[in-house]
């Protein structure tokens, strides 16, 4: 391509965007500024999509009218950046494209600025065009571009915005709380920051503010949040990345209710600015429930619970005795092949389950008991149910939780194989749901010692605080979950204020009074001056715009993220760095070829 001769923008200053002409502004004369998104050239008459954040908007170049300008345009490639001077015009009504906002008029272009050339993109800038992952991420700010992407991040700022006006309705302050600090236990592995002033010592990256956002009740704030990064070394998913953003939030003398109070309009008006219509109100439903009723502690409420039903089949030889026997229920999926019954049977297999597939022949054994069974479902006449029970032996004390888990595992699995046929997992139904009273304990079978189910500054329920010593696996939490159509949106929970009863939970965690005070000492001694009752959640920002902008993974929703092997592929992050800077950090590394040069 001849080389293009730049224009500067001079003092040069737009009029409108590119998404607000109208059939009313016919006449009007323009200055608009953008890329040139599409380009279509037939001769004596050029015409440009002209692209901005805010929409597309027609540009006529003809050469019959404005010599210069349509010479000019020649030069144009895909996403050149330009300026115009023109007239609206009203198109006509053979030419209008009613797929666009400002479909209804074109601008007649006077003058064309060329501000900037563009390289030919990587890829297309068109919605429906399919790009492989890496590309996108190597040519992100191309990427960003494109009209998806677009909507997303553009939604992204309106929640974040909405989340800020809620809580400031609600009295909340957002206070900024350290990025170098002490690791806080989140269950996930540290990011460390070596410190060159003091070599051999690291802070830690934040989980979550968690620490510090108790110390701020502490010293009586009463109502604090953030909309926060937060870092976790761990295994990456879908809906995982290792920097991601929370919306924290705590309180001081808060009741369970009250934090749901404060969620609930959060909700509503982020769900408003996303444009999404959502059923106000949200059930409440025990972590026993939930596990005994979908498998799940984050249930997908648009597909329905499964039944227990061993009761009903006790002695009939379809389970252990004292194991669960769950009855799956999807609705109309109707006829099932004898490979789509094989399928669902292997599937049960590799989750540890005898599947029986056929009621009908069960029924012939066991007519009495099917028909109590459908009697407590109520199925359509086209509904699939499915019995599923453990196929091994049971190995020891096998807890009905496994069992219930592989089960909920099974009925997604069907439920989402064959959403064609009922379309339960509609995008844009949103089914949210607070999941309460979590166990205070997990047993963690490899290290033989309990550990925190939510974090370790979770309070106990009162009347269980006895059995922090004596029953640890029947302590509940004053914890809850915030889900939303199956993915874990947000957790939270009443703290322990009292320095007491942190004591006992440490121990009951197995950390001696030594480990305790190293890690958390300042928090410990915070609790002796005057540490109100207080409570908070946090939720995830990430996964709340993933589900509301209909995505499936978080990464269609942040502007530069991580793949999952936690590498920026765009900057080539994380990266070796020079011997030098390694030395002054006084660090010495175990690794072969790590650093960028030997100086
Ligand atoms: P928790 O660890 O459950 O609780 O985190 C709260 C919410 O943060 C989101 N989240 C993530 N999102 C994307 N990528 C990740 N790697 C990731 N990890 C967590 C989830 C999750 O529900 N301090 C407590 C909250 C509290 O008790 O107030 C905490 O961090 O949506």
């Amino acid at each position: 391509m001849a080389e293009v001769t730049l224009d500067f923008l001079g003092d040069l200053r737009r009029t409108h965007n590119c998404g607000e002409l109208r059939t009313a502004d016919a006449g009007v004369n323009v200055v608009l500024m953008g890329w040139v998104h599409r380009r279509r050239d037939l001769g004596g008459v050029i015409f440009i999509h002209l692209r901005d954040r805010y929409g597309i908007t027609q540009l006529v170049f003809d050469e019959s009218k404005n010599r210069e300008a349509h010479l000019r345009a020649q030069e144009l490639g895909s996403e050149f950046v330009v300026a115009i001077e023109g007239t609206v015009a009203l198109r006509s009504a053979d030419t209008v494209n009613p797929n666009i906002a400002t479909g209804e008029v074109e601008v007649a272009v006077s003058k064309l600025w060329i501000l900037n050339t563009s390289r030919t993109p990587p890829f297309p800038l068109e919605e429906d065009v399919d790009v492989k992952e890496e590309v996108r991420l190597k040519y992100r700010y191309v990427d960003l571009r494109r009209p998806h992407m677009q909507r997303n991040i553009i939604m992204r700022s309106k929640i974040a915005f909405a989340v800020r006006q809620a809580l400031n309705e609600q009295n909340f302050l957002e206070i900024e709380t350290p990025f170098m600090t002490r690791s806080t236990p989140e269950g996930a592995r540290d990011y460390l920051v070596p410190s060159r002033v003091q070599p051999g010592q690291f802070y830690a990256l934040p989980q979550s503010p968690q620490i510090f956002k108790q110390l701020l009740m502490v010293s009586g704030y009463e109502r604090y949040f953030q909309i926060v990064r937060c870092f976790r070394d761990e295994d990456l998913r879908a809906d995982r990345q290792p920097e991601f953003t929370q919306i924290d939030l705590e309180m001081s003398f808060p009741q369970q209710e009250q934090i749901y109070d404060v969620i609930e309009p959060l909700i509503w008006a982020v769900c408003e600015a996303a444009g999404k219509k959502v059923d106000k109100h949200i059930p409440r439903i025990t972590y026993a429930e939930a596990m005994n009723q979908y498998g799940s502690d984050k249930p997908d409420l648009r597909v329905p619970p499964f039944h227990r039903v061993e009761d009903l089949f006790a002695g009939a030889g379809l389970t252990t005795d004292d194991l669960p026997l769950v009855a799956i229920h999807v609705p109309n999926v109707g006829q099932l092949s004898r490979r789509e019954r094989d399928e669902i049977k292997a599937s049960g297999q590799e989750r540890g389950l005898r599947v029986f597939d056929d009621v009908k022949r069960l029924e012939r054994d066991h007519a009495e008991r099917v028909a109590k069974m459908r009697e407590r479902i109520q199925p359509g006449e086209n509904d699939l149910i499915m019995l599923a029970a453990w196929a091994g032996e049971p190995k020891g004390a096998l807890p009905d939780q496994t069992v219930l888990a592989a089960c909920g595992q099974l009925r997604l699995h069907i439920a989402q194989k064959y959403n064609d046929r009922h379309e339960l997992l509609d995008p844009e139904i949103f089914k949210f749901l607070w999941v309460v009273d979590f166990p205070m304990f997990e047993w963690d079978d490899e290290e033989k010692r309990w550990n925190a189910a939510h974090h370790p500054f979770t309070s106990v329920h009162d009347e269980d605080l006895e059995k922090l010593e004596t029953d640890p696996a029947h302590c509940r939490a004053k914890s809850y979950d915030l889900v939303l159509n199956g993915v874990e949106l947000g957790s939270g929970s009443i703290r322990i204020h009292r320095r007491d009863v942190q004591t006992k939970v440490f121990a009951a965690l197995g950390f001696s009074e030594e480990e305790a005070r190293r890690r958390f000492g300042f928090l410990l001694e915070a609790l002796e001056y005057g540490a109100p009752p207080h409570g908070g959640i946090a939720l995830g920002l990430d996964r709340l715009v993933m589900i509301l902008a209909g995505e499936q993974s978080i990464r269609e929703v942040i502007p530069f993220p991580k793949t999952a092997k936690g590498t920026d592929l765009m900057c080539e992050a994380p990266s070796t760095v020079p011997e030098r800077q390694l030395r002054e950090l006084g660090i010495r590394l175990n690794v072969p070829h790590q650093s960028s040069d030997r100086k």
